[in-house]
């Protein structure tokens, strides 16, 4: 008997994402884990597999995130090598902001037990279609709140910045499910040294449920410690400033041009 863990991604609205593939996993498995946004997902998820099991109850307020995480894998990994068709379902993309399915099958590829993940619709790709941002037309550069907050990090003002878990942001302990005005603010400071304060930027959050409206709340940055930060908000800050051109390879472009022009010419 060979176990194996499939790790798909639902999607973020209900109903709306789910690929052919992620659903046909979820019905043929053995057993099907589960980490949704919330209880209506749930539900929905576990009509398509009658052996369905929440991976919610490892959470706990005050119960570090990395143990959390830790305890899902094992969860995962030890239902694979027990011989089960396993597919753990999340919500979005489950390899997007998101360490367990990662963790899982890179501790099940070294047991040689067959782990893979199938691509889903994450915030990220509601957030670009919803707030009508083209990520190629100045870059785009995504970073977790706290984690943005605890290293030192590039900011390009001339590209659209994403902080997801801006609920949690400066959240240390790794172990609160939301954090406050004062920890927020630090993280305002924190960009105020690169954007100006009446600078707008976006709190955004898709619809899980179709029957719901997109939040996309324009707010000036300084205010952004005073707004409701959910655990499902994102924070989108547009560019503040011009690209700049690097006239410097421009002109090395520009000789190529002419080199490689004179040699067909000649
Ligand atoms: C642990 S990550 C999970 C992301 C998920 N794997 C995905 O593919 O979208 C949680 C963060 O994703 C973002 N997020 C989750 N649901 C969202 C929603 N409905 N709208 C906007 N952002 C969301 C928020 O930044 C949130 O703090």
């Amino acid at each position: 008997m060979s176990g194996s863990l499939v790790c798909v991604g639902v999607g973020i609205t209900l109903g709306a994402h789910i690929s052919p593939i992620s659903r046909s996993h979820i019905e043929q498995a053995d057993k099907v884990y589960l980490l949704m946004s919330d209880g209506f997902v749930e539900s929905w998820v576990s009509s398509m597999n009658s052996n369905c099991q929440s991976l919610q109850p490892f959470y706990d307020e005050g119960k570090s995130r990395h143990s959390t995480y830790r305890e899902m894998t094992n969860e995962l990994v030890s239902a694979a090598q027990s011989g089960l068709k396993v597919v753990a379902a999340f919500y979005g993309h489950p390899g997007v902001f998101a360490c367990v399915a990662h963790k899982a099958i890179s501790a099940l590829d070294k047991l040689n037990i067959p782990a893979k993940m199938e691509a889903g619709i994450s915030a990220e790709d509601c957030l670009y279609a919803d707030l009508g941002i083209d990520p190629g037309k100045t870059g785009c550069i995504h970073y977790e709140a706290s984690q943005f907050m605890l290293y030192q990090r590039a900011v390009d003002t001339a590209a659209h910045m994403i902080l997801w878990q801006v609920g949690l942001a400066g959240d240390v302990s790794f172990s609160k499910f939301s954090t406050g005005e004062e920890y927020a603010q630090l993280l305002v400071d924190l960009l105020l040294k690169h954007y100006p304060t009446d600078h707008q930027v976006v709190l955004y959050e898709a619809n899980t449920l179709p029957t719901e409206k997109v939040r996309k709340e324009q707010i000036r940055i300084s205010a952004l410690a005073k707004a409701k930060l959910n655990m499902q908000t994102t924070l989108v800050i547009p560019p503040s400033s011009k690209l700049i051109p690097n006239n410097k390879i421009r002109n090395e472009l520009n000789k190529l041009d002419r080199t490689s022009f004179l040699t067909l010419v000649q």
